[in-house]
């Protein structure tokens, strides 16, 4: 059994095992921070997509979805501010060259102080970066001696900042005019088409635009297996609103993505609330939904009412006019806008660290355990494995006929090899809620065994009611 300290390398070792996620090209030994979805992974991320699509754009009459480019204008990155402002405070060790972001490096060392010394510590750290305060954070690490891991030396460089955005070549000509930016947040694409959006779906404030799609960005420290990885993906929502009701919006999108979250039947008490201390350089507002990670409670989406900065930049920048006509008060003006960010990797890992267990099941005679992915049905893999008991007698036939009337509505899995409390622990290692075991007695009362993954339960049913069973409980 794993304690709580080696829970995450476990979760970890599961995710290759079983096909959720490998180390990106990890036949040449891998690239840092870069991750690929295997057969399962890519299911239960896809699951995790249209959950939260369908819940933004079916469920919600005045928000629609898109899907903008990956590059854009490099005109777009100066106005939202982010080549000027997209960056972290670095620091490097001069012994090891090894390079540290500012505030992982005192919340590393911070985690090595008794509570009252770490919270005063954080206290003068959050202070500093909310200044800007480069002198102050490098005397907050020389006068606690921090040290860096690798060299165990105190010898720091002065802290400066570290644009985040990688950049390549458009074109075959290599010159300033062509560099572009991969973009590191989704959000600029919503953004630049808010006019586009607006007239062609005769959009009315308040309305939102949601948007799903990879990110970039070049993380100095990278960690904690797909949590902060360099190449990931966002699902945003920006919401436009009438200025002078921002706040109203931001309680309202704060307190409706707590819930959507909890409808997937997570314990309350593994989230939390924080608000931002060092804001965005577009924020009037900031608060991160946190959920407790075997490594300590963690952001996993932002909720940032992000003013008329956006809309206003790339009107100036752009020279035209980005404005909207509000019939009900006869006026033009620039919305305002709340954003709910969530990353759609860190979702994964929420759910596969929620729904990881590892069971004992030893009784008087016999040892024995299982480990278990407790996924809500409508995110698992495989929402049914399809078993007959035996390879021949015809049970492989009817096995499959239930297959192909099931296939087209929800993912299934056949398998005949190996005694079926195998077959069963194998399911239960990737989440799939229900098996069915196809046996003789189906062939003559047309009944078969259906075991519940949580319970591990079985009962018989009908036949003819396992397709509307899973159905019921996967919408
Ligand atoms: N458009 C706003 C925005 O991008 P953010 O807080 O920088 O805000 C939003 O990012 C979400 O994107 C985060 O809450 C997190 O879930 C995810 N995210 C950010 N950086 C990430 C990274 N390096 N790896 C994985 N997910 C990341």
């Amino acid at each position: 059994m794993s304690t709580d300290q080696n829970k995450f390398q476990a979760i970890i070792s599961h995710c290759k095992e079983y096909g959720f996620v490998f180390q990106s090209s990890e036949i040449y030994d891998g690239l840092s921070a870069v991750y690929d979805y295997g057969q399962y992974g890519s299911e239960l991320k896809k699951n995790i997509k249209d959950y939260w699509w369908k819940s933004m754009t079916q469920l919600h009459e005045n928000i629609v979805g898109i899907d903008a480019a990956i590059f854009m204008h490099p005109t777009t990155w100066k106005a939202s501010g982010h080549v000027d402002n997209f960056s972290d405070p670095m620091i490097d060790n001069k012994d090891s060259n090894k390079r540290y972001r500012v505030d992982h490096l005192i919340e590393g060392f911070a985690e090595t102080l008794p509570q009252e010394a770490a919270n005063a510590l954080l206290a003068q750290m959050d202070e500093l970066l909310k200044e800007n305060d480069f002198a102050g954070l490098k005397t907050l690490i020389e006068s606690n001696k921090i040290k860096c891991s690798i060299s165990g030396t105190s010898n720091w460089t002065d802290v400066r900042q570290f644009n985040l955005m990688f950049s390549t070549q458009l074109g075959s000509v290599t010159d300033e005019a062509s560099e572009i930016y991969l973009r590191p947040e989704t959000a600029q694409g919503i953004f630049v088409n808010f006019l586009n959006v607006q007239k062609t779906g005769r959009m009315k404030v308040p309305f939102g635009i949601a948007q799903i799609g990879k990110a970039f960005r070049n993380e100095i420290v990278a960690r904690q297996f797909i949590f902060r990885m360099r190449e990931f993906e966002q699902m945003e929502m920006q919401f436009f609103v009438r200025p002078g009701t921002q706040q109203e919006w931001y309680e309202k999108w704060k307190e409706e993505r707590m819930q959507w979250h909890l409808s997937l039947g997570t314990d309350p008490a593994k989230y939390q609330f924080k608000n931002h201390i060092k804001l965005a350089h577009y924020a009037d507002a900031a608060v991160d939904i946190e959920y407790e990670f075997p490594f300590g409670f963690k952001e996993v989406e932002g909720i940032h009412s992000r003013t008329d900065f956006d809309l206003k930049q790339h009107q100036e920048y752009s020279k035209k006019k980005i404005q909207y006509f509000d019939t009900e008060i006869n006026q033009n003006y620039v919305p305002y806008v709340i954003e709910t960010s969530i990353g759609l990797d860190r979702m994964f890992l929420l759910t596969i660290c929620n729904a990881y267990a590892e069971e004992d099941l030893s009784t008087e005679d016999k040892q024995d355990s299982r480990v278990v992915l407790r996924l809500p049905a409508k995110l698992a893999p495989v929402k049914l494995a399809i078993f007959p008991l035996t390879k021949k007698d015809g049970l492989p036939e009817l096995a499959r006929e239930l297959m192909d009337d099931c296939k087209h509505a929800f993912y299934c899995f056949y398998e005949e090899k190996d005694a079926i409390g195998k077959r069963y622990r194998r399911q239960d290692a990737i989440g799939t809620p229900f098996c069915v075991t196809i046996d003789h007695q189906t062939k003559e009362d047309g009944t078969v065994t259906i075991r519940h993954r949580d319970s591990m339960e079985q009962e018989r049913i009908p036949l003819s009611e396992v397709k509307a069973l899973v159905l019921s409980k996967i919408l």
